[in-house]
């Protein structure tokens, strides 16, 4: 099973960024634990971009060949109907995560514009939510196309 992670804007600096909200750990370290934790079970791929077409080109690249993704579009979460498109665009099953609990912050996080998109959501759980929804994604039936 092949499963990549993708993170959008700002979440290359997990450890430094608002660490009351985010924690203090790097995203390497835990993805290094995620990869040891799921060693033999699943393959990890990550992507991470601040930039909105990146994110994109990402999702078309490997939405056709890995049998699932996570997604934390961080603030473009809110605001990118374009990231939305290219999720309902793709036979891979994305999962939608965010490390905070949005519903519990400003009122301009509580709208997302890609859960609708999306498999499913995992919010509020620190790092752990990348876990849980990698949990989410297999257990979910694989279907012919893309392996899924
Ligand atoms: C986030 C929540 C978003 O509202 C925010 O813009 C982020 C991170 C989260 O993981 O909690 O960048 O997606």
């Amino acid at each position: 099973m092949k499963i990549t992670i993708i993170n959008g804007p700002n979440l290359n600096l997990l450890g430094v960024r608002e660490p009351g909200i985010y924690g203090n750990r790097r995203f390497e370290d835990y993805l290094e634990s995620l990869r040891r934790q799921y060693k033999g079970v699943a393959e990890i791929e990550y992507f991470q971009s601040n930039v909105e077409g990146l994110l994109i080109d990402e999702l078309h690249r490997t939405g056709f060949e890995c049998n699932g993704i996570v997604l934390n579009a961080g603030a473009y979460t809110h605001t990118s109907l374009a990231i939305a498109d290219a999720i309902s665009a793709i036979p891979a099953p994305v999962v939608e995560v965010h490390i905070s609990n949005v519903h519990r912050r400003e009122p301009v996080r509580h709208h997302s514009m890609i859960s609708a998109a999306c498999a499913g959501v995992i919010a509020g759980f620190g790092l752990d939510s990348y876990r849980l929804a990698i949990e989410a994604l297999l257990a979910m039936p694989l279907t012919a196309d893309c392996k899924k």
